[in-house]
């Protein structure tokens, strides 16, 4: 309940920022499924930040289907020469999420 009084001022705050708007749970939920090492939400690390994922696929009706895949079974070639690990031990049901999640920042 306390989170939803704290988002909007939190999200306002980062507005003016100019970081990255990002879901509530996101960073938890990419935390709890290890993405962390090889992501960070603005900037590059191993992988691409989020942000600039969200902003290459924006508008882009096959992405979440694309991307899902690519978690799940990991490749590379779109960012880079790293390829990205493959995720087996997560079901669809716990990257749809994440995904949907990545692609919302705005
Ligand atoms: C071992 C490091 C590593 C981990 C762990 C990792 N990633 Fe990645 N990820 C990468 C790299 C490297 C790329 C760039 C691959 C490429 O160039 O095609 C990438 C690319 C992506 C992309 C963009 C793919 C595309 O085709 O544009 C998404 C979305 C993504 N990762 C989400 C996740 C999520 C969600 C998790 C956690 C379940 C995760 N990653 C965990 C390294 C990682």
């Amino acid at each position: 309940m306390l989170n939803r009084f704290l988002a909007v001022p939190l999200v306002l705050g980062m507005l003016s920022a100019g970081a990255p708007v990002i879901a509530d749970d996101l960073e938890s939920s990419l935390a709890a499924a290890g993405c962390v090492a090889c992501h960070k939400m603005d900037g590059p690390l191993v992988g691409p930040s989020y942000k600039k994922v969200a902003d290459k696929y924006r508008g882009d009706p096959a992405a979440a289907a694309m991307l899902l895949g690519k978690v799940k079974n990991g490749g590379s070639g779109t960012w880079g020469k790293i390829p990205m690990a493959p995720h087996p031990h997560l079901t669809d049901e716990q990257i749809k999420p994440l995904i949907t999640g990545i692609l919302a920042i705005q």
